[in-house]
């Protein structure tokens, strides 16, 4: 049996398909390894089963054991490894893609609607009690009839759209080639950022995290949307420059913000905390139960294809 490296628990249904196919060495107390831990304990193991809370930079890569052929990280993106490094060691990297779309999608609208919809403000007013109502109070953006411009319009994006299409908004969307009329569902393609933004009342943000997309909102580009815009990301942090989306939502050039991911996740930048129109949620794209099986299980089946065929369908580098 091919040994295996699990790094943090799995729902009980992924762990006891992981036992039944591997010697695998699971995390019962759940504790977040060191880069240093997982190479000194992954000796003498064939692969890997990561997860996004792990950073697999080259330095710790280039330190793993040769007996080390795959990681196989639970998620669909793969920002928390160096994906060359991997390669030049002959390491493959996998990841889950397809099973979080939904899941992923429906905390994508959530931002959309708790940011248009002052919910921070409001759950915080419920909670105090007392509230003053009147006809100007907590007034916020409705969604029906506002654009939404969909950044990296693949799977996830696509789900937002037909959603947010259905609740009357008007989806544009970039992406690195336009789709077919079938995929676009009516969406109106942009063929750049800036045109994007600039028909953007409400941004979603789903393209992965790659050296391009890096800080891809900036100083510059929060300028390209339209006064009182609203930016929400269900990606990865690393796509947006935080002093820059602050200062933008601060001067009320963007109107409000509706965040699940951040740079250095979990302490996200604490300028978001003093906002009161900032959104936030802790990473919950994936969290339902369903799809953290549907995810674990398919880490698995990487690992389990890697090993019988020495290659995968969903290997990424
Ligand atoms: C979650 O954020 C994932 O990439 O799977």
């Amino acid at each position: 049996m091919k040994k295996v490296l699990i790094t943090r628990r799995l729902i009980r249904e992924s762990e006891d398909k992981a036992s039944k196919l591997f010697d695998a060495k699971f995390n019962t107390n759940d504790e977040l390894y060191s880069q240093k831990k997982i190479i000194e304990m992954s000796e003498g193991f064939d692969g890997i089963l990561s997860s996004l809370t792990e950073k697999l930079d080259a330095e710790t890569i280039n330190q793993l054991p040769d007996s080390v052929k795959i990681i196989s990280n639970f998620a669909v993106g793969f920002g928390n490894i160096d994906l060359e490094a991997a390669k030049n060691r002959g390491i493959a990297v996998t990841n889950t893609p397809e099973v979080l779309s939904d899941a992923t999608a429906e905390i994508g609208i959530l931002l959309i609607l708790g940011a248009c919809r002052r919910a921070s403000e409001g759950i915080e007013s419920a909670k105090e009690g007392g509230w003053k109502w009147s006809a100007d109070y907590l007034i916020g953006k409705q969604l029906t009839g506002t654009r939404l411009g969909i950044l990296g319009m693949g799977r996830i994006g696509q789900k937002i759209a037909k959603i947010a299409k259905s609740l009357g908004m008007v989806i544009h969307y970039h992406n690195r080639s336009k789709l077919s009329e079938d995929k676009e569902q009516g969406a109106t393609y942009h063929d750049s950022i800036k045109s994007l933004f600039s028909v953007s009342d409400v941004l979603s943000i789903c393209c992965p995290a790659t050296k391009e997309t890096e800080n891809l909102i900036n100083k510059e580009t929060v300028e390209y949307f339209p006064k009182g815009a609203v930016i929400t990301n269900v990606a990865r942090g690393d796509i947006v420059d935080d002093e820059a989306l602050i200062d933008a939502l601060n001067r009320r050039k963007i109107y409000a913000a509706g965040l699940d991911v951040y740079k250095n996740e979990p302490n996200l930048n604490a300028g978001y905390l003093k906002i009161p129109s900032a959104f936030v949620l802790p990473h919950l794209g994936s969290a339902t139960k369903d799809t953290r099986i549907a995810m674990g299980n398919l880490a698995i089946d990487n690992l389990d294809e890697f090993f019988r065929t020495g290659n995968c369908i969903n290997k990424v580098n």
